[in-house]
């Protein structure tokens, strides 16, 4: 198997984590620039101020592909449905039409809707020949099979999302939104830094074993890698992409979900191995449900349910330091009794994310109890401002008594339109480039969401999470996710005042929790936010993740001090924000990826 787990996680001892750190550049507030003193060929920027509608994509075209949308007079939602067809061309090694994700759309004083959130949930499903014992069994025991080829696949629902999305919220028709994207794949593309450096680690996982032939992955390999060798700045064209998004514009989802391009899915998952069928992609249901919704600080957060592991764990983190830290606002980020506090508060979320989650059409999940103020409140007084806990001490234990009442293959985009509507949208192939497998002539890859389930009990997944047997695979059901996309309206003005949401498996959560206290508690502009140094934890393994510039001898040492295991491996999520401050709408792209936004 690709052991990612292992490339991302390596605690060391704390003296030689000590030696290797560097010192932290600071906090400085720059000024942004003003959106449209911007000249024609001046370089993208990571952040900009927008005044009336800005769109935060982790790549520029389909930052641009957004904002073309949003100037015609489009909403959110048909931005946003642009925006992630796009990214499905742009960034192959992230998200696409053979993956899936979730979408929190706000709608404000919308003529058909009124003012509403809700959350769409488009998370690929468990092929039907597929159950809790599949990656077990003789023959389907070999490590690579939850995360790559044929066997790692999960049904599609990308474009059934992005189709109910538009239909039901949208105002524009499907052959509009999607132009730029086909348009992107036709003429092609530059390959910019992370692409390249998908490519690299692709590169590198191949020519570990004679197995994983490069012919097996030949269109990830040849046309998107370029056969190893690809480069910043190389032109990447996708026609056969282009004709695929072409017959999706003009036929609807039933093309991708009955058509020929379901005979090919299926076609080149069997060929691989695999049981993903046409039966599966015909009875692939899109979900809406109730977004969840924490309060803090005064602002309203609506958050992903489960199957998302993120919003909850957002919540309950929230809940917790406002029990157990009522004045983190006025601590900075880099302070490491401020660290540690939100770290512990994030390592009872995360054992109960392990202990209690799953896709809640197959297992109950005790949300109420997760959330109760009693839940909350113990865990917040089990915070030791001196130390971390054994870890058999974090999260909520069955025996309570009830209550009364390296970035991964994911893409997280923010919108915000003129008319105060907000999508945050994360969507997911899982791993860099998905399964690696790519549907014959049609030029996409496909998910290896099936690793987001428990394949292998015991076994921790590629991101290190171990889970429960709530989370095993049974045909229809949606794997855990930590995907967080996030909107937050402030209670007394009614006005979207954050959409957020990153990229990067479990760190999805721990930046997206970090970018909301950032900007909306400490007062950080989206451009501080995105730049600023993050640690991450998942509760297990008991490793404490700091990025180099957080990692000054004097924060190493006091954490240290507070027995954390620290890692001087980068904790890389890619966050994308959208801040309205002082009526105007500050969008910022995690430097770490790469992005620009756009609008107007
Ligand atoms: N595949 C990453 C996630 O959904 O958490």
């Amino acid at each position: 198997m690709q052991n990612i787990t292992k490339r991302i996680f390596r605690p060391v001892a704390a003296v030689a984590f000590l030696l290797a750190a560097c010192h932290s550049p600071g906090g400085t507030h720059r000024s942004l620039p003003c959106a449209g003193g911007r000249l024609a060929g001046d370089p993208p920027l990571h952040a900009q101020v927008f005044r009336h509608a800005a769109v935060a994509a982790d790549h520029v075209i389909a930052s641009e592909a957004g904002a073309e949308i949003l100037r015609r007079g489009g909403n959110a939602v048909d931005a946003a449905v642009a925006v992630s067809f796009a990214l499905a061309v742009v960034r192959p090694e992230s998200c696409g039409i053979g993956g899936g994700g979730f979408m929190i759309v706000h709608l404000k004083d919308d003529p058909r809707h009124g003012t509403m959130t809700t959350a769409i949930n488009y998370r690929e499903t468990c092929p039907g020949g597929i159950d809790g014992e599949f990656y077990t069994r003789p023959g389907n025991d070999h490590p690579d099979a939850p995360t790559h080829g044929g066997m790692a696949v999960a049904t599609p629902g990308t474009v059934a999302g992005l189709v109910y999305a538009l239909e039901k919220y949208g105002t524009m028709d499907l052959g509009a939104v999607m132009a730029p994207a086909i348009r992107a794949a036709r003429d092609g593309f530059p390959a910019d830094r992370h692409m390249v450096a998908a490519a690299r680690d692709t590169a590198r996982w191949i020519e570990k074993d004679p197995a994983r032939r490069a012919a097996r992955f030949g269109f990830v390999w040849n046309r998107l890698c370029g056969g190893g060798k690809l480069a910043e700045g190389d032109r990447i064209a996708l026609p056969e992409l282009a004709e695929t998004l072409e017959l999706i514009s003009r036929r609807g989802s039933g093309a991708f979900y009955f058509g020929a391009i379901a005979q090919a899915i299926a076609a080149s998952v069997r060929a691989d191995g695999g049981p993903l069928s046409m039966a599966d992609l015909a009875s692939y249901r899109v979900t809406e449900t109730e977004p969840l919704t924490a309060m803090f600080a005064g602002r309203r957060f609506h958050l992903m349910p489960p199957p998302s592991s993120g919003g909850l764990a957002i919540a309950q983190t929230l809940g917790i330091l406002e029990r157990a830290a009522p004045d983190l606002a006025a601590t900075s980020p880099r302070d490491p009794g401020a660290i540690h506090t939100t770290v512990e508060a994030l390592k009872h979320a995360f054992a109960d994310r392990a202990m209690w989650l799953g896709d809640p059409v197959f297992v109950p999940i005790p949300m109420e109890r997760l959330l109760s103020e009693g839940s909350l409140s113990r865990a917040a007084a089990r915070i030791d401002p001196a130390g971390t806990l054994p870890l058999d001490r974090y999260g909520t234990s069955p025996n309570a008594p009830p209550e009364a009442s390296e970035d991964g293959g994911t893409s997280h985009f923010s919108v915000i339109d003129a008319r105060g509507n907000a999508v945050a949208c994360t969507e997911t192939v899982n791993l860099g480039f998905g399964s690696m497998l790519a549907v014959e002539g049609m030029g996409f890859v496909l998910n290896n969401q099936m690793d987001d389930f428990l394949t292998r009990p015991g076994e921790p997944n590629a991101f290190g999470l171990t889970q429960s047997a709530r989370n095993l695979p049974s045909p229809g059901k949606r794997p855990l996710s930590s995907m967080s996309p996030t909107v937050v309206i402030d209670g007394s003005t009614g006005e979207v005042v954050l959409v957020a949401g990153a990229s990067g498996g479990p760190r999805i959560i721990t930046a997206t929790l970090q970018a909301a206290l950032n900007t909306l508690s400490r007062g950080m502009s989206a451009e501080e936010a995105s730049r600023e140094p993050r640690f991450h934890t998942q509760w297990s393994p008991d490793v404490l993740w700091l990025e180099p510039s957080l990692a000054t001898p004097e924060v190493a040492e006091e954490l240290a001090r507070r027995r954390h295991v620290l890692s001087d491996k980068a904790p890389s999520a890619a966050c994308q924000v959208i801040l309205r401050r002082s009526g105007l709408l500050e969008a910022a792209c995690d430097p770490r990826k790469g992005g620009s936004p756009a609008g107007y």
